[in-house]
Protein backbone atom coordinates (compact mmCIF):
# COMPACT_ATOMS: atom_id res chain seq x y z
CA UNK A 1 0.00 0.00 0.00
CA UNK A 2 1.36 3.74 -1.03
CA UNK A 3 0.05 5.39 1.62
CA UNK A 4 -0.24 5.06 5.82
CA UNK A 5 -3.12 3.85 7.74
CA UNK A 6 -3.47 7.14 9.52
CA UNK A 7 -3.50 9.15 6.03
CA UNK A 8 -6.15 6.90 4.74
CA UNK A 9 -8.17 6.83 7.75
CA UNK A 10 -7.84 11.01 8.00
CA UNK A 11 -9.17 11.04 4.42
CA UNK A 12 -12.29 8.82 5.18
CA UNK A 13 -13.18 10.87 8.44
CA UNK A 14 -12.93 13.86 6.60
CA UNK A 15 -15.25 12.21 4.12
CA UNK A 16 -18.90 12.19 5.35
CA UNK A 17 -20.47 9.25 3.60
CA UNK A 18 -24.03 10.67 3.96
CA UNK A 19 -22.66 13.77 2.21
CA UNK A 20 -20.77 11.79 -0.67
CA UNK A 21 -23.50 9.00 -1.30
CA UNK A 22 -25.80 12.28 -1.91
CA UNK A 23 -24.32 13.45 -4.59
CA UNK A 24 -24.33 9.85 -6.15
CA UNK A 25 -28.28 8.78 -4.64
CA UNK A 26 -31.16 11.08 -3.71
CA UNK A 27 -31.39 10.17 -0.27
CA UNK A 28 -33.79 10.57 2.49
CA UNK A 29 -34.19 10.72 6.43
CA UNK A 30 -36.09 8.01 7.79
CA UNK A 31 -35.02 6.85 11.65
CA UNK A 32 -31.40 7.16 12.61
CA UNK A 33 -30.65 6.17 8.48
CA UNK A 34 -30.38 7.55 4.99
CA UNK A 35 -32.72 5.48 2.49
CA UNK A 36 -32.33 6.23 -1.47
CA UNK A 37 -33.05 3.92 -4.44
CA UNK A 38 -29.81 1.57 -4.99
CA UNK A 39 -27.36 2.08 -7.49
CA UNK A 40 -26.23 -1.34 -7.16
CA UNK A 41 -29.07 -3.57 -9.00
CA UNK A 42 -32.68 -1.61 -9.89
CA UNK A 43 -35.64 -1.40 -7.82
CA UNK A 44 -39.20 1.09 -7.40
CA UNK A 45 -38.65 1.11 -3.55
CA UNK A 46 -35.78 2.71 -1.79
CA UNK A 47 -33.69 -0.39 0.31
CA UNK A 48 -30.87 1.54 0.09
CA UNK A 49 -29.41 2.29 3.12
CA UNK A 50 -26.48 4.89 5.05
CA UNK A 51 -25.76 5.72 8.25
CA UNK A 52 -23.67 8.56 9.35
CA UNK A 53 -23.23 6.92 12.54
CA UNK A 54 -21.94 3.75 11.37
CA UNK A 55 -20.43 5.45 8.16
CA UNK A 56 -21.34 2.56 6.06
CA UNK A 57 -23.77 1.99 3.75
CA UNK A 58 -25.87 -1.31 2.89
CA UNK A 59 -28.58 -2.46 0.46
CA UNK A 60 -31.30 -4.71 1.80
CA UNK A 61 -32.25 -5.64 -1.61
CA UNK A 62 -28.89 -7.17 -3.35
CA UNK A 63 -26.92 -6.69 -0.20
CA UNK A 64 -24.10 -4.39 -1.78
CA UNK A 65 -22.29 -2.15 1.42
CA UNK A 66 -19.51 -1.03 2.70
CA UNK A 67 -18.06 2.35 3.79
CA UNK A 68 -17.38 5.60 1.57
CA UNK A 69 -14.41 3.63 -0.17
CA UNK A 70 -15.89 1.01 -0.80
CA UNK A 71 -19.13 3.11 -2.29
CA UNK A 72 -16.43 4.71 -5.12
CA UNK A 73 -14.90 1.67 -6.24
CA UNK A 74 -18.18 -0.01 -6.85
CA UNK A 75 -19.90 2.90 -8.15
CA UNK A 76 -16.69 4.91 -9.90
CA UNK A 77 -15.18 1.10 -10.44
CA UNK A 78 -12.50 2.76 -9.16
CA UNK A 79 -9.18 1.09 -7.66
CA UNK A 80 -8.94 1.38 -3.45
CA UNK A 81 -6.38 3.50 -4.13
CA UNK A 82 -8.07 5.80 -6.43
CA UNK A 83 -10.87 6.33 -4.49
CA UNK A 84 -8.75 7.52 -1.65
CA UNK A 85 -7.35 9.39 -4.13
CA UNK A 86 -10.50 11.03 -5.11
CA UNK A 87 -11.87 11.28 -1.73
CA UNK A 88 -8.41 13.25 -0.74
CA UNK A 89 -8.86 15.99 -3.53
CA UNK A 90 -12.43 16.29 -2.53
CA UNK A 91 -11.63 16.83 1.15
CA UNK A 92 -8.37 19.12 0.67
CA UNK A 93 -6.24 16.16 2.26
CA UNK A 94 -2.52 16.25 0.46
CA UNK A 95 -1.34 13.15 -0.36
CA UNK A 96 2.48 12.76 -1.01
CA UNK A 97 3.52 11.58 -4.68
CA UNK A 98 3.27 8.42 -5.93
CA UNK A 99 6.53 7.10 -7.33
CA UNK A 100 6.58 4.06 -9.58
CA UNK A 101 9.33 2.50 -8.77
CA UNK A 102 9.99 -1.35 -9.97
CA UNK A 103 9.13 -2.58 -6.54
CA UNK A 104 6.31 -0.08 -6.25
CA UNK A 105 4.77 -2.06 -9.07
CA UNK A 106 5.48 -5.20 -8.06
CA UNK A 107 3.85 -4.29 -5.20
CA UNK A 108 0.84 -2.67 -6.88
CA UNK A 109 -2.31 -4.51 -7.32
CA UNK A 110 -3.23 -6.39 -10.76
CA UNK A 111 -5.85 -3.95 -11.67
CA UNK A 112 -3.33 -0.62 -11.48
CA UNK A 113 -0.93 -2.51 -13.75
CA UNK A 114 -2.96 -3.38 -16.32
CA UNK A 115 -4.64 -0.50 -16.31
CA UNK A 116 -1.32 0.98 -16.27
CA UNK A 117 -0.25 -1.20 -19.35
CA UNK A 118 -3.65 -0.32 -21.14
CA UNK A 119 -2.81 3.44 -20.72
CA UNK A 120 0.97 3.48 -21.72
CA UNK A 121 -0.04 0.43 -24.65
CA UNK A 122 -2.50 3.43 -25.99
CA UNK A 123 -0.19 6.60 -25.75
CA UNK A 124 2.29 4.12 -27.99
CA UNK A 125 -0.64 3.65 -31.18
CA UNK A 126 -0.73 7.19 -31.51
CA UNK A 127 2.58 7.94 -31.48
CA UNK A 128 2.55 5.33 -33.77
CA UNK A 129 -0.27 6.85 -35.95
CA UNK A 130 1.49 10.04 -36.13
CA UNK A 131 4.75 8.60 -37.79
CA UNK A 132 5.59 8.06 -40.73
CA UNK A 133 5.35 3.74 -40.20
CA UNK A 134 1.48 4.76 -39.64
CA UNK A 135 0.63 6.75 -42.13
CA UNK A 136 -1.51 4.01 -43.51
CA UNK A 137 -3.65 3.98 -40.83
CA UNK A 138 -3.44 7.95 -40.63
CA UNK A 139 -4.60 8.09 -44.33
CA UNK A 140 -7.38 5.45 -43.58
CA UNK A 141 -9.01 7.51 -40.75
CA UNK A 142 -8.67 10.48 -42.83
CA UNK A 143 -10.14 8.72 -46.02
CA UNK A 144 -13.37 8.42 -43.45
CA UNK A 145 -13.47 11.70 -42.55
CA UNK A 146 -12.31 11.85 -39.04
CA UNK A 147 -10.71 15.48 -38.23
CA UNK A 148 -7.56 15.79 -36.04
CA UNK A 149 -9.73 16.73 -33.29
CA UNK A 150 -11.28 13.68 -33.43
CA UNK A 151 -8.60 11.48 -33.52
CA UNK A 152 -6.96 12.75 -31.12
CA UNK A 153 -10.14 13.33 -28.68
CA UNK A 154 -10.53 9.72 -29.02
CA UNK A 155 -7.21 8.69 -28.83
CA UNK A 156 -6.89 6.77 -31.97
CA UNK A 157 -3.96 5.17 -32.54
CA UNK A 158 -2.24 1.92 -35.43
CA UNK A 159 -0.39 -0.73 -34.48
CA UNK A 160 2.62 -1.90 -36.22
CA UNK A 161 3.27 -4.13 -39.48
CA UNK A 162 5.59 -6.21 -36.84
CA UNK A 163 4.37 -9.35 -34.69
CA UNK A 164 5.82 -8.39 -31.97
CA UNK A 165 6.49 -4.89 -32.04
CA UNK A 166 4.22 -3.74 -28.71
CA UNK A 167 5.46 -6.44 -26.83
CA UNK A 168 9.24 -5.43 -27.57
CA UNK A 169 8.41 -1.63 -26.41
CA UNK A 170 6.16 -2.93 -23.28
CA UNK A 171 9.14 -5.08 -22.33
CA UNK A 172 11.45 -2.27 -22.76
CA UNK A 173 8.88 0.21 -20.44
CA UNK A 174 9.81 -2.67 -17.77
CA UNK A 175 6.55 -4.98 -18.08
CA UNK A 176 6.59 -8.60 -17.57
CA UNK A 177 5.49 -11.45 -20.25
CA UNK A 178 2.89 -12.35 -17.68
CA UNK A 179 1.62 -9.27 -17.07
CA UNK A 180 1.38 -7.63 -21.03
CA UNK A 181 -0.34 -10.80 -21.43
CA UNK A 182 -2.93 -10.53 -18.82
CA UNK A 183 -3.90 -7.09 -20.27
CA UNK A 184 -4.74 -9.19 -23.46
CA UNK A 185 -2.55 -7.69 -25.63
CA UNK A 186 0.15 -10.59 -26.28
CA UNK A 187 -0.44 -14.32 -27.03
CA UNK A 188 1.79 -17.28 -27.50
CA UNK A 189 1.87 -20.12 -29.61
CA UNK A 190 4.84 -22.90 -30.07
CA UNK A 191 5.48 -21.99 -33.55
CA UNK A 192 5.75 -18.47 -33.38
CA UNK A 193 6.62 -17.45 -29.73
CA UNK A 194 4.94 -14.48 -28.32
CA UNK A 195 3.39 -12.19 -30.49
CA UNK A 196 0.85 -9.07 -30.63
CA UNK A 197 -2.22 -9.61 -30.39
CA UNK A 198 -3.24 -6.63 -32.53
CA UNK A 199 -1.21 -5.72 -35.54
CA UNK A 200 -1.56 -3.32 -38.52
CA UNK A 201 -4.97 -2.56 -37.45
CA UNK A 202 -6.03 1.03 -36.32
CA UNK A 203 -6.61 0.96 -33.02
CA UNK A 204 -10.08 2.35 -30.63
CA UNK A 205 -8.71 2.81 -27.30
CA UNK A 206 -11.96 1.47 -24.85
CA UNK A 207 -12.17 3.40 -21.83
CA UNK A 208 -14.34 2.89 -19.29
CA UNK A 209 -16.58 5.83 -17.29
CA UNK A 210 -13.50 7.56 -15.96
CA UNK A 211 -11.46 7.73 -19.27
CA UNK A 212 -9.10 5.40 -18.16
CA UNK A 213 -8.56 2.48 -20.82
CA UNK A 214 -9.63 -0.54 -20.11
CA UNK A 215 -9.16 -2.90 -24.05
CA UNK A 216 -9.03 -1.98 -27.40
CA UNK A 217 -10.87 -2.04 -30.92
CA UNK A 218 -8.66 -3.28 -33.59
CA UNK A 219 -10.12 -2.62 -37.18
CA UNK A 220 -8.25 -4.01 -40.46
CA UNK A 221 -8.13 -1.06 -42.89
CA UNK A 222 -9.69 -2.70 -45.89
CA UNK A 223 -11.75 -6.08 -46.47
CA UNK A 224 -10.08 -8.41 -44.57
CA UNK A 225 -11.38 -10.68 -41.78
CA UNK A 226 -12.55 -10.25 -39.47
CA UNK A 227 -13.30 -6.77 -39.40
CA UNK A 228 -12.11 -5.88 -35.89
CA UNK A 229 -10.22 -7.77 -33.10
CA UNK A 230 -11.10 -6.46 -29.35
CA UNK A 231 -9.20 -7.15 -26.15
CA UNK A 232 -10.48 -10.00 -24.32
CA UNK A 233 -12.57 -9.51 -21.34
CA UNK A 234 -9.54 -8.86 -18.45
CA UNK A 235 -9.69 -8.15 -14.80
CA UNK A 236 -10.28 -4.32 -16.08
CA UNK A 237 -12.60 -4.67 -18.80
CA UNK A 238 -15.73 -6.26 -18.71
CA UNK A 239 -17.88 -5.84 -21.64
CA UNK A 240 -21.32 -6.27 -20.27
CA UNK A 241 -20.35 -3.09 -17.81
CA UNK A 242 -18.82 -0.39 -20.72
CA UNK A 243 -20.12 1.09 -22.95
CA UNK A 244 -17.88 2.80 -25.65
CA UNK A 245 -17.67 6.52 -25.65
CA UNK A 246 -19.73 6.88 -22.42
CA UNK A 247 -16.53 9.17 -20.63
CA UNK A 248 -17.88 11.60 -22.87
CA UNK A 249 -20.80 11.25 -23.45
CA UNK A 250 -21.78 11.96 -19.35
CA UNK A 251 -21.05 14.94 -19.60
CA UNK A 252 -23.58 15.82 -22.50
CA UNK A 253 -26.63 18.08 -21.06
CA UNK A 254 -28.52 16.40 -22.97
CA UNK A 255 -31.15 14.60 -20.92
CA UNK A 256 -31.03 10.94 -23.23
CA UNK A 257 -28.38 8.67 -24.73
CA UNK A 258 -27.70 7.91 -28.51
CA UNK A 259 -27.47 4.24 -28.63
CA UNK A 260 -25.45 2.87 -31.35
CA UNK A 261 -23.75 -0.29 -32.53
CA UNK A 262 -20.29 0.74 -33.48
CA UNK A 263 -16.93 2.52 -32.78
CA UNK A 264 -17.62 4.34 -35.69
CA UNK A 265 -20.63 5.19 -35.53
CA UNK A 266 -20.15 6.39 -31.73
CA UNK A 267 -17.14 8.76 -33.13
CA UNK A 268 -19.14 9.65 -36.32
CA UNK A 269 -21.72 11.46 -33.65
CA UNK A 270 -19.81 13.15 -31.40
CA UNK A 271 -17.34 14.82 -34.27
CA UNK A 272 -20.95 15.64 -35.79
CA UNK A 273 -22.00 17.53 -32.40
CA UNK A 274 -24.23 13.98 -30.94
CA UNK A 275 -21.46 14.16 -27.65
CA UNK A 276 -24.59 11.72 -26.02
CA UNK A 277 -23.71 9.06 -28.36
CA UNK A 278 -22.65 5.72 -26.95
CA UNK A 279 -22.31 1.72 -28.20
CA UNK A 280 -21.92 -1.47 -26.47
CA UNK A 281 -17.97 -3.07 -27.13
CA UNK A 282 -19.55 -5.75 -30.17
CA UNK A 283 -21.71 -7.52 -27.65
CA UNK A 284 -25.42 -7.60 -27.48
CA UNK A 285 -26.67 -5.17 -24.70
CA UNK A 286 -27.15 -6.05 -21.73
CA UNK A 287 -28.86 -5.36 -17.90
CA UNK A 288 -25.16 -4.53 -16.70
CA UNK A 289 -25.47 -1.65 -19.92
CA UNK A 290 -28.86 -0.81 -19.03
CA UNK A 291 -28.49 -0.07 -15.11
CA UNK A 292 -25.17 1.61 -16.26
CA UNK A 293 -27.31 3.94 -18.35
CA UNK A 294 -29.47 4.74 -15.46
CA UNK A 295 -27.15 6.32 -13.46
CA UNK A 296 -26.39 9.10 -16.36
CA UNK A 297 -30.42 9.42 -18.51
CA UNK A 298 -33.97 8.06 -18.28
CA UNK A 299 -34.20 7.58 -22.07
CA UNK A 300 -32.25 6.30 -25.04
CA UNK A 301 -32.37 6.47 -28.73
CA UNK A 302 -32.02 3.64 -30.47
CA UNK A 303 -29.98 4.07 -33.34
CA UNK A 304 -29.19 0.32 -34.51
CA UNK A 305 -28.26 -0.57 -38.00
CA UNK A 306 -31.30 -0.29 -40.21
CA UNK A 307 -30.69 -4.36 -41.77
CA UNK A 308 -32.24 -7.34 -40.44
CA UNK A 309 -29.83 -7.86 -37.25
CA UNK A 310 -29.59 -4.20 -36.40
CA UNK A 311 -33.76 -4.36 -35.66
CA UNK A 312 -33.51 -7.61 -34.11
CA UNK A 313 -30.85 -6.17 -31.57
CA UNK A 314 -33.28 -3.34 -31.29
CA UNK A 315 -36.39 -5.65 -30.17
CA UNK A 316 -33.83 -7.35 -27.52
CA UNK A 317 -32.61 -4.59 -26.12
CA UNK A 318 -36.11 -2.69 -25.29
CA UNK A 319 -37.03 -4.61 -22.95
CA UNK A 320 -33.64 -4.73 -21.36
CA UNK A 321 -33.86 -0.89 -20.98
CA UNK A 322 -37.43 -0.60 -20.05
CA UNK A 323 -36.76 -3.00 -17.14
CA UNK A 324 -34.19 -0.88 -16.01
CA UNK A 325 -36.74 2.32 -16.04
CA UNK A 326 -35.30 3.67 -19.07
CA UNK A 327 -37.90 4.18 -22.01
CA UNK A 328 -36.70 3.41 -25.39
CA UNK A 329 -37.27 5.38 -28.75
CA UNK A 330 -35.90 4.25 -32.41
CA UNK A 331 -34.61 6.31 -34.88
CA UNK A 332 -34.82 5.03 -38.51
CA UNK A 333 -31.99 5.59 -40.43
CA UNK A 334 -32.79 4.32 -43.80
CA UNK A 335 -31.76 4.15 -46.68
CA UNK A 336 -28.04 4.13 -44.48
CA UNK A 337 -26.79 1.29 -43.03
CA UNK A 338 -25.48 2.85 -39.87
CA UNK A 339 -25.62 6.70 -38.08
CA UNK A 340 -21.99 6.85 -39.71
CA UNK A 341 -22.78 6.84 -43.19
CA UNK A 342 -25.92 8.31 -42.29
CA UNK A 343 -23.80 12.05 -40.85
CA UNK A 344 -21.48 11.14 -43.61
CA UNK A 345 -24.45 11.53 -46.77
CA UNK A 346 -27.35 13.34 -45.45
CA UNK A 347 -25.21 15.63 -42.63
CA UNK A 348 -25.53 16.73 -38.49
CA UNK A 349 -29.61 18.51 -39.39
CA UNK A 350 -30.44 15.44 -41.03
CA UNK A 351 -29.75 13.45 -38.25
CA UNK A 352 -31.21 15.80 -35.82
CA UNK A 353 -34.87 15.41 -37.64
CA UNK A 354 -34.71 11.64 -37.76
CA UNK A 355 -34.14 12.59 -33.37
CA UNK A 356 -37.24 14.57 -33.42
CA UNK A 357 -39.15 11.77 -35.54
CA UNK A 358 -38.18 8.82 -33.50
CA UNK A 359 -40.51 6.49 -32.98
CA UNK A 360 -41.55 5.44 -29.67
CA UNK A 361 -40.05 1.53 -28.64
CA UNK A 362 -42.76 -0.31 -27.65
CA UNK A 363 -44.80 1.15 -30.98
CA UNK A 364 -41.70 0.01 -32.58
CA UNK A 365 -41.84 -3.74 -31.60
CA UNK A 366 -45.40 -3.31 -32.61
CA UNK A 367 -44.68 -2.96 -36.05
CA UNK A 368 -42.23 -5.31 -36.37
CA UNK A 369 -44.82 -7.85 -34.96
CA UNK A 370 -47.93 -6.95 -37.29
CA UNK A 371 -45.15 -8.40 -40.27
CA UNK A 372 -45.84 -11.45 -38.45
CA UNK A 373 -49.42 -11.57 -38.83
CA UNK A 374 -52.09 -11.35 -42.03
CA UNK A 375 -54.14 -7.66 -41.37
CA UNK A 376 -55.95 -8.27 -43.54
CA UNK A 377 -57.80 -11.25 -42.35
CA UNK A 378 -60.22 -11.06 -38.66
CA UNK A 379 -58.47 -14.14 -37.63
CA UNK A 380 -54.57 -12.65 -37.91
CA UNK A 381 -56.07 -8.70 -36.56
CA UNK A 382 -57.50 -10.61 -33.65
CA UNK A 383 -54.53 -12.89 -33.31
CA UNK A 384 -52.11 -9.62 -33.54
CA UNK A 385 -54.49 -7.61 -30.99
CA UNK A 386 -54.45 -10.52 -28.54
CA UNK A 387 -50.42 -10.16 -28.77
CA UNK A 388 -50.77 -6.90 -27.91
CA UNK A 389 -53.12 -7.27 -25.31
CA UNK A 390 -50.60 -9.37 -23.36
CA UNK A 391 -47.76 -6.56 -24.15
CA UNK A 392 -49.60 -3.98 -22.83
CA UNK A 393 -50.55 -5.88 -19.73
CA UNK A 394 -46.43 -5.71 -18.95
CA UNK A 395 -46.74 -2.13 -17.91
CA UNK A 396 -47.42 -2.31 -14.26
CA UNK A 397 -48.20 1.65 -13.90
CA UNK A 398 -51.95 2.01 -14.78
CA UNK A 399 -51.57 5.69 -16.00
CA UNK A 400 -48.79 4.42 -18.20
CA UNK A 401 -50.95 1.15 -19.69
CA UNK A 402 -53.77 3.57 -20.32
CA UNK A 403 -51.55 6.18 -22.36
CA UNK A 404 -50.10 3.26 -24.38
CA UNK A 405 -53.23 1.51 -24.89
CA UNK A 406 -55.08 5.14 -26.49
CA UNK A 407 -51.39 5.44 -28.52
CA UNK A 408 -52.31 1.76 -29.69
CA UNK A 409 -56.08 2.16 -30.29
CA UNK A 410 -55.01 5.18 -32.47
CA UNK A 411 -52.85 4.03 -34.29
CA UNK A 412 -54.47 0.65 -35.72
CA UNK A 413 -57.67 1.88 -35.46
CA UNK A 414 -59.90 0.39 -33.04
CA UNK A 415 -61.85 1.42 -30.04
CA UNK A 416 -59.83 2.21 -26.68
CA UNK A 417 -62.76 0.51 -24.56
CA UNK A 418 -62.68 -2.60 -26.52
CA UNK A 419 -58.42 -2.91 -26.71
CA UNK A 420 -58.77 -1.91 -22.36
CA UNK A 421 -61.83 -4.82 -22.18
CA UNK A 422 -59.32 -7.11 -24.40
CA UNK A 423 -56.09 -6.06 -21.85
CA UNK A 424 -58.03 -6.63 -18.40
CA UNK A 425 -59.12 -10.30 -19.75
CA UNK A 426 -55.45 -10.98 -20.69
CA UNK A 427 -54.40 -10.10 -17.52
CA UNK A 428 -56.76 -11.52 -15.52
CA UNK A 429 -56.39 -15.04 -17.46
CA UNK A 430 -52.33 -14.55 -17.40
CA UNK A 431 -52.54 -14.14 -13.58
CA UNK A 432 -51.65 -10.74 -13.41
CA UNK A 433 -52.20 -11.26 -9.59
CA UNK A 434 -49.47 -13.28 -8.99
CA UNK A 435 -46.76 -11.66 -6.62
CA UNK A 436 -43.93 -9.85 -8.26
CA UNK A 437 -40.82 -12.08 -7.49
CA UNK A 438 -37.93 -9.94 -5.95
CA UNK A 439 -34.53 -10.45 -7.26
CA UNK A 440 -31.80 -12.85 -5.80
CA UNK A 441 -29.20 -10.82 -4.79
CA UNK A 442 -25.42 -12.28 -5.62
CA UNK A 443 -25.04 -12.08 -1.66
CA UNK A 444 -27.59 -14.31 -0.49
CA UNK A 445 -26.68 -16.70 -3.38
CA UNK A 446 -23.60 -17.16 -2.05
CA UNK A 447 -24.18 -17.34 1.20
CA UNK A 448 -26.58 -20.31 0.43
CA UNK A 449 -23.76 -22.38 -1.31
CA UNK A 450 -20.77 -21.78 1.24
CA UNK A 451 -20.39 -23.97 4.14
CA UNK A 452 -22.31 -23.28 7.07
CA UNK A 453 -19.04 -22.91 9.48
CA UNK A 454 -18.51 -19.88 7.41
CA UNK A 455 -21.73 -18.22 7.67
CA UNK A 456 -21.84 -19.15 11.18
CA UNK A 457 -18.63 -17.11 11.65
CA UNK A 458 -20.01 -14.24 9.85
CA UNK A 459 -23.05 -14.36 11.53
CA UNK A 460 -21.12 -13.87 14.75
CA UNK A 461 -18.55 -10.97 13.12
CA UNK A 462 -21.76 -9.18 12.07
CA UNK A 463 -23.32 -9.55 15.47
CA UNK A 464 -20.64 -8.59 17.37
CA UNK A 465 -20.47 -5.17 15.14
CA UNK A 466 -23.75 -4.67 15.91
CA UNK A 467 -23.64 -4.26 19.58
CA UNK A 468 -21.75 -4.16 22.23
CA UNK A 469 -23.69 -6.10 24.64
CA UNK A 470 -23.51 -9.34 22.08
CA UNK A 471 -19.81 -8.76 21.74
CA UNK A 472 -18.91 -9.27 25.39
CA UNK A 473 -21.42 -12.28 25.43
CA UNK A 474 -19.48 -13.54 22.08
CA UNK A 475 -15.85 -12.57 23.17
CA UNK A 476 -15.71 -14.71 26.26
CA UNK A 477 -16.20 -17.96 24.35
CA UNK A 478 -14.64 -17.03 20.61
CA UNK A 479 -11.26 -15.18 19.92
CA UNK A 480 -10.43 -14.48 16.68
CA UNK A 481 -8.49 -17.42 16.09
CA UNK A 482 -11.31 -19.47 15.99
CA UNK A 483 -12.34 -18.01 12.69
CA UNK A 484 -11.00 -20.12 10.29
CA UNK A 485 -11.16 -18.02 7.46
CA UNK A 486 -7.95 -15.80 7.23
CA UNK A 487 -10.23 -13.05 6.42
CA UNK A 488 -12.02 -13.41 8.64
CA UNK A 489 -9.78 -13.85 11.30
CA UNK A 490 -8.01 -10.78 10.47
CA UNK A 491 -11.24 -8.67 10.38
CA UNK A 492 -12.31 -10.14 14.09
CA UNK A 493 -8.78 -9.43 14.93
CA UNK A 494 -9.20 -5.80 14.07
CA UNK A 495 -12.55 -5.45 15.82
CA UNK A 496 -11.65 -7.26 19.17
CA UNK A 497 -8.62 -4.78 18.93
CA UNK A 498 -11.18 -1.52 18.87
CA UNK A 499 -12.93 -3.09 21.64
CA UNK A 500 -10.58 -3.16 23.79
CA UNK A 501 -9.45 0.74 22.96
CA UNK A 502 -12.76 1.39 23.46
CA UNK A 503 -13.41 2.07 20.28
CA UNK A 504 -15.81 0.94 17.69
CA UNK A 505 -15.80 1.68 14.22
CA UNK A 506 -16.30 -0.59 11.50
CA UNK A 507 -15.78 1.65 8.58
CA UNK A 508 -11.97 2.13 9.78
CA UNK A 509 -11.63 -1.74 9.39
CA UNK A 510 -12.20 -1.55 5.84
CA UNK A 511 -9.66 0.62 5.52
CA UNK A 512 -6.94 -2.62 5.98
CA UNK A 513 -8.06 -4.32 2.32
CA UNK A 514 -6.57 -2.37 -0.29
CA UNK A 515 -7.26 -4.90 -3.06
CA UNK A 516 -10.87 -5.08 -4.29
CA UNK A 517 -11.89 -8.17 -3.82
CA UNK A 518 -10.89 -8.58 -0.16
CA UNK A 519 -12.31 -5.32 -0.02
CA UNK A 520 -15.84 -6.43 -1.15
CA UNK A 521 -15.81 -9.53 1.02
CA UNK A 522 -14.61 -7.87 4.25
CA UNK A 523 -17.53 -5.58 3.92
CA UNK A 524 -19.93 -8.31 3.73
CA UNK A 525 -18.99 -9.69 6.77
CA UNK A 526 -20.69 -6.55 8.51
CA UNK A 527 -24.35 -7.07 6.94
CA UNK A 528 -24.54 -10.90 7.07
CA UNK A 529 -28.42 -11.36 6.37
CA UNK A 530 -29.46 -12.39 9.74
CA UNK A 531 -33.22 -14.03 10.11
CA UNK A 532 -35.50 -11.94 12.34
CA UNK A 533 -35.62 -13.33 15.36
CA UNK A 534 -38.32 -11.79 17.23
CA UNK A 535 -38.14 -13.49 20.83
CA UNK A 536 -35.33 -12.71 23.77
CA UNK A 537 -35.30 -16.64 23.76
CA UNK A 538 -35.02 -17.14 20.45
CA UNK A 539 -32.22 -14.99 20.40
CA UNK A 540 -30.37 -16.64 23.01
CA UNK A 541 -30.55 -20.12 22.05
CA UNK A 542 -29.12 -18.62 18.48
CA UNK A 543 -26.46 -17.24 19.76
CA UNK A 544 -25.58 -20.36 22.04
CA UNK A 545 -26.16 -22.40 18.89
CA UNK A 546 -23.88 -20.50 16.82
CA UNK A 547 -21.45 -19.92 19.08
CA UNK A 548 -21.26 -23.73 20.07
CA UNK A 549 -20.95 -24.05 16.10
CA UNK A 550 -18.07 -22.11 16.04
CA UNK A 551 -16.09 -23.54 18.61
CA UNK A 552 -16.56 -26.70 17.94
CA UNK A 553 -15.74 -26.06 14.26
CA UNK A 554 -12.26 -24.19 15.40
CA UNK A 555 -11.31 -27.20 17.59
CA UNK A 556 -11.91 -29.62 14.82
CA UNK A 557 -9.90 -27.81 12.26
CA UNK A 558 -7.02 -27.62 14.87
CA UNK A 559 -6.85 -31.18 15.41
CA UNK A 560 -6.89 -32.26 11.96
CA UNK A 561 -4.05 -30.13 11.95
CA UNK A 562 -1.89 -31.69 14.62
CA UNK A 563 1.47 -32.90 14.64
CA UNK A 564 0.93 -36.53 16.17
CA UNK A 565 3.62 -36.36 18.25
CA UNK A 566 2.61 -33.13 19.86
CA UNK A 567 0.64 -34.66 23.36
CA UNK A 568 0.54 -31.08 25.14
CA UNK A 569 -1.39 -29.55 22.12
CA UNK A 570 -3.45 -32.38 21.95
CA UNK A 571 -4.21 -32.42 25.39
CA UNK A 572 -5.09 -28.50 25.55
CA UNK A 573 -7.52 -29.13 22.40
CA UNK A 574 -8.81 -31.93 24.40
CA UNK A 575 -9.84 -29.53 27.08
CA UNK A 576 -11.13 -27.32 25.15
CA UNK A 577 -13.65 -29.86 23.62
CA UNK A 578 -14.97 -30.86 27.12
CA UNK A 579 -15.43 -27.22 28.07
CA UNK A 580 -17.42 -27.33 25.05
CA UNK A 581 -19.46 -29.46 26.77
CA UNK A 582 -20.09 -27.49 29.72
CA UNK A 583 -20.86 -24.67 27.34
CA UNK A 584 -23.69 -26.73 26.15
CA UNK A 585 -25.38 -26.95 29.79
CA UNK A 586 -24.77 -23.41 30.14
CA UNK A 587 -27.73 -20.52 29.18
CA UNK A 588 -26.50 -17.68 27.71
CA UNK A 589 -28.58 -14.72 28.68
CA UNK A 590 -28.97 -11.73 27.04
CA UNK A 591 -30.07 -9.60 29.65
N1 LIG B 1 -17.65 -5.89 -34.19
C1 LIG B 1 -16.72 -6.74 -33.63
N2 LIG B 1 -16.10 -7.70 -34.39
C2 LIG B 1 -16.40 -7.83 -35.69
C3 LIG B 1 -17.35 -6.98 -36.28
C4 LIG B 1 -17.97 -6.02 -35.49
O1 LIG B 1 -16.43 -6.63 -32.46
N3 LIG B 1 -15.76 -8.75 -36.42
C5 LIG B 1 -18.29 -4.88 -33.33
C6 LIG B 1 -17.49 -3.60 -33.26
O2 LIG B 1 -17.63 -3.05 -31.96
C7 LIG B 1 -18.16 -2.74 -34.29
C8 LIG B 1 -19.60 -3.14 -34.11
O3 LIG B 1 -19.56 -4.51 -33.81
O4 LIG B 1 -17.94 -1.37 -34.06
C9 LIG B 1 -20.47 -2.88 -35.31
O5 LIG B 1 -20.02 -3.63 -36.40
P1 LIG B 1 -20.21 -3.17 -37.92
O6 LIG B 1 -21.52 -2.52 -38.07
O7 LIG B 1 -19.83 -4.31 -38.78
O8 LIG B 1 -19.05 -2.15 -38.10
P2 LIG B 1 -19.03 -0.56 -38.07
O9 LIG B 1 -19.04 -0.08 -36.67
O10 LIG B 1 -20.05 0.00 -38.96
O11 LIG B 1 -17.56 -0.29 -38.60
P3 LIG B 1 -17.14 0.27 -39.97
O12 LIG B 1 -17.98 1.46 -40.23
O13 LIG B 1 -15.70 0.58 -39.77
O14 LIG B 1 -17.34 -0.82 -40.98
MN1 LIG C 1 -20.11 1.63 -40.22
Amino acid sequence: MYYSDELIEEVRMKNDIVDVISGYVRLQKKGSSYFGLCPFHNEKSPSFSVSRQKQMYYCFGCGAGGNVFTFLMEYENLTFVEAVQMLAERAGVELPVMEYSREAKERADLKSILLEINKVAAQYFYVQLKSEQGSVGYTYLKNRGLSDDTIRGFGLGYSNKYSNDLYQYMKSKGYSEEQIRQAGLISTDEKNGVYDKFWNRVMFPIMDVNSRVIGFGGRVMGDAKPKYLNSPETPVFDKSRNLYGLNRARASKKPYFLLCEGYMDVIALHQAGFTNAVASLGTALTPGHASLIKRYVQEVYLTYDSDEAGTRAALRGIPILKAAGISAKVIRMDPYKDPDEFIQNLGAEEFEKRIADARNGFMFSLEILQREYDMDSPEGKTAFFRETARRLTGFEDELERNNYIEAVAKAYRVSPESLQKLVTKTAISDGLAKPVERPKSSVEKMVKKEDGHLTSQKVLLTWMIEDRRLFRTISQYIHPEDFTEELYKTVAELLYKQYAEGELNPAKILNHFTEEEMHREAASLFHTRIRELSTKQEREQALEETILRVKKNSIDVQMRQLDPADIAGLQRLMEEKRKLTDLKKLHISLD
